[in-house]
């Protein structure tokens, strides 16, 4: 089936990919002394910082009984259990005391672990690395630290502004990842006064690349039509505006547009947060409006219109998806969306043989479509 493929129902232990950076919560969320509770891939996590505000995530289960350790109470670095009293480390999640022990019997406390989580901060948001194995740590084994640094937004002068916004999704992350790499909805769903009508559609044509465990639209003049455009147009020469967009596993969207010294990049992701949830974070920077007062609201006004428009989308599509139907995916609006499916297959393949990943693209290919 060449032009339309079934969108085959994924099994729920592929939808989640283990072994990546996710975004957990917003750092303003976190403060020194609190303790926050956050899910990703369906993994309680508890999540606090230290003095330093160095920020920690441990399993949201005591290894004693599994009591959730955000019950408890944070005091000078350690998580204290609220049911025995256990006390753990919080940035490695090594045991520190077990208030019952009497002072002849030797259970070694240092042995036991609970469940702890990388962690790093970027552009507003603390990110923790859900590893392949299991419960990470929980019970009587030390986390292993992950092989790469967390994502980040690219900046492309010292100073420049940012923003952020989340959205909750009622649907899986395919759907949501899909969703936002699918250029067709564009004029259906975000059609706006100041964005296009469904009358702007128009023939368009794409070039893609393959890049590490992705690939990338690469640099073109944005479509006329596309509201960063249109204001970027206010700055620069038409024809020196271009764009980059790349997706990489497991859910990153880049976006970067560049205009003479002006630019605007943006790293949204999808996350899993249970099976059938996901959210939807943009972060964005960029050196344009710097010096216009209302210039970072309306920006960040825009995108909001934008991702509730998606989300609004999702919610209602979610009706339609509870009774399981038959999907398909059609070129080649819903090609980028085969290579996701492909991605993360070669991931799983590769992770399972020990093999190295083959990518579904064997080269750079040009697309086309109306929107
Ligand atoms: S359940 Fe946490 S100390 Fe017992
Ligand atoms: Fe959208």
């Amino acid at each position: 089936m060449a032009a339309a493929d079934m969108l085959k129902r994924e099994a729920p232990d592929s939808l989640m990919l283990t072994g990546f950076w996710y975004r957990a919560l917003p750092s303003e969320k976190v403060n020194h002394g609190q303790l926050q509770k956050a899910m990703l891939l369906e993994i309680p996590l508890v999540i606090g910082r230290d003095r330093n505000r160095k920020a920690f995530a441990l399993r949201d289960a005591c290894p004693h009984r599994g009591m959730p350790l955000s019950c408890g109470r944070f005091e000078g670095g350690q998580v204290e259990c609220s049911y025995h009293g256990w006390k753990f480390d919080a940035a490695s999640g090594q045991c520190r005391l077990i208030p019952s022990l009497t002072a002849d019997q030797n259970l070694k406390t240092d042995r036991i672990y609970a469940g702890s989580f990388a962690c790093e901060e970027r552009d507003s948001f603390i990110w923790v690395f859900i590893p392949d194995l299991g419960p990470a740590g929980a019970g009587f084994t030390r986390r292993d630290e992950p092989l790469t640094a967390a994502p980040q937004v690219p900046a492309f002068s010292e100073k420049f502004n940012t923003a952020y916004l989340s959205s909750n999704m009622p649907s899986t992350v395919d759907h949501g990842i899909i969703g936002l790499m699918d250029p067709a909805h564009g004029p259906f769903v975000h059609q706006a006064w100041w964005w296009r009508s469904q009358h702007s559609i128009h023939e368009k044509q794409k070039h893609f690349e393959p890049i590490p465990n992705g690939f990338r639209m690469s640099a073109h003049t944005p479509s006329s039509n596309s509201a960063p455009y249109k204001l970027l147009r206010l700055y620069a020469e038409a024809d020196s505006i271009t764009t980059t967009i790349d997706f990489v596993l497991p859910n990153l969207r880049l976006e970067t547009i560049r205009a003479g010294k002006y630019w605007f990049s943006s790293l949204t992701t999808v996350t899993p947060i249970t099976r059938d949830h996901c959210r939807i974070d943009v972060v964005a920077c960029w050196n344009i409006f710097r010096f216009v007062p209302f210039g970072p609201s309306l920006l960040k006004f825009v995108f909001a219109k934008f991702v509730e428009q998606d989300r609004r989308t999702m919610e209602l599509q979610s009706e339609g998806l509870k009774h399981n139907p038959h999907l398909m995916l059609i070129e080649d609006a819903d090609r980028p969306a085969k290579w996701y499916f492909g991605l993360k297959t070669a991931y799983l393949e590769a992770k399972r043989t020990g093999a190295e990943m083959k990518h579904p693209m064997s080269g750079p290919v040009t697309l086309k479509w109306r929107s």
